[in-house]
């Protein structure tokens, strides 16, 4: 049987991973600045992690929700700790989109409305109503395409309030450092408003954390250096560190009833051991800190090369905009000098998203490469003219 073949493929077979690299079939070290897009958080085989699932699986892997798991509240209180954000209440899923997917549901169910809005070049998944959401055509279906859903501008505060005030709205969402679309961000200020508009007209803001969230922007999540409270946060990539585990914290004053949501895998013994070991790792390693320190490293250094001229984001979800298309770039540096980076939708930005226990001597060995692949592309160039 042939696999459904949906993903453009590098011909590397990584087959081993440590830290903050890994390693193909032959040996073949690469230095990892991609996380696997952002999911790697506290670097590969870490070994107190590896012992967690093992010991886990080796007892009781998984059972279903209709049994208690006190694994669960093991983790929502650590996540409680860990964050820093209090009186939410958590539900598990298995992946981002499903995150979105129940926080858009939860969403409804508790206005009564169906309308959500969304913003240009944003990334909410790829299922029904989260792709019905996301800022691209090419991955809607015509099935994707009846739900009801509004694009605005990020930042346009004015274009919000009109479209708040029509009163369908169920709910508003956004990632506050959006990731496939390119790193943008809104102001803080466009952010609170966003807050109030929807606590005023009594719609849920749903803050999406797939991405940015559990350390990566230097903070828990990203949302809190604005100083504002969402009604819904999604949770999935960084939480598991690879195991499949997403989640939504949901406010308090938002009450469940029996049914409204429901999973068959998510939060399984197995999910949770992992989702728990990397809360004691990004405690004990102090990874938020670290996320912090080596992004100012990587800043200052970025600004020292001519040809980069943005630098974008906020700790490890980094993008450095060139003048030019990275396409060329990228493979250069993952085939010559063996670092993977990340693209974005926009084509001239180098998404760097590494695990977050990476440190400056990685980095430095990332700009010498830079340096040399640049100078080597300004040489083709100056011949080529
Ligand atoms: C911000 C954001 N939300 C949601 C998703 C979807 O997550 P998943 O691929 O786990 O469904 C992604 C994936 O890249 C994302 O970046």
């Amino acid at each position: 049987m042939e696999l459904f073949d949906v993903y453009p493929l590098y011909d590397i077979t990584p087959v081993k991973g440590e830290g903050c690299y890994v390693f193909d079939e032959n040996g073949k070290k690469y230095l990892d600045l991609y996380g696997g897009h952002a999911v790697i958080s506290i670097g590969h085989s870490y070994p107190a992690y590896v012992n967690a699932i093992q010991n886990q699986v080796s007892r009781l892997g998984f059972y279903s929700n209709s049994i208690k798991n006190p694994l669960q509240k093991e983790l929502a209180h650590k996540l409680e700790k860990v964050s820093g954000v209090k009186d939410y209440s958590l539900f598990l899923c298995s992946s981002g989109a499903e995150a979105n997917e129940n926080a858009l549901k939860v969403a409804s169910f508790e206005t009564g409305k169906d309308r959500i809005i969304y913003f240009e070049n944003a990334f909410h998944g790829r299922t029904s109503g989260v792709v019905a959401i996301t800022d691209n055509e090419n991955i809607k279906a015509p099935f994707n395409l009846g739900h009801k859903a509004t694009k605005l501008a990020y930042n346009d505060t004015e274009a919000l309030q009109s479209e708040i005030e029509k009163g369908d709205v169920a709910a508003v969402i956004f990632e506050v450092i959006q990731g496939v679309g390119g790193l943008d961000e809104a102001t803080t200020e466009f952010y609170r408003s966003a807050a109030e508009l929807c606590k005023e007209n009594q719609v849920m803001l749903i803050v999406d954390e797939v991405q940015s969230g559990y350390g990566r922007t230097g903070d828990f999540f990203a949302f809190q250096k604005h100083g504002i409270r969402p009604d819904i946060i999604t949770m999935a990539k960084g939480m598991g560190n690879g195991f499949p585990i997403g989640g939504i914290l949901i406010d308090e004053n938002i009450k469940p009833k029996y049914g409204m949501l429901g999973t068959t895998f998510g939060g399984n013994h197995l999910a949770c051991a992992a989702g728990i070991s990397v809360l004691d790792i990004i405690q004990k390693e102090n990874l938020m800190e670290n996320a912090v320190e080596v992004s100012e490293y990587v800043k200052t250094e970025a600004a020292r090369i001519p040809e980069i001229k943005k630098i974008k984001g906020r700790g490890l979800m980094i993008g450095l905009e060139f003048e030019f298309e990275i396409a060329a770039l990228r493979k250069e540096l993952l085939f010559e000098h063996q670092i993977f980076t990340g693209a974005s939708s926009n084509k001239k930005l180098l998404r760097i998203l590494p695990p977050l226990n990476i440190k400056k001597e990685h980095f430095k060995i990332f700009f010498a490469a830079l340096k040399q692949v640049l100078k080597e592309q300004n040489h083709k160039v100056l011949k080529l003219s």
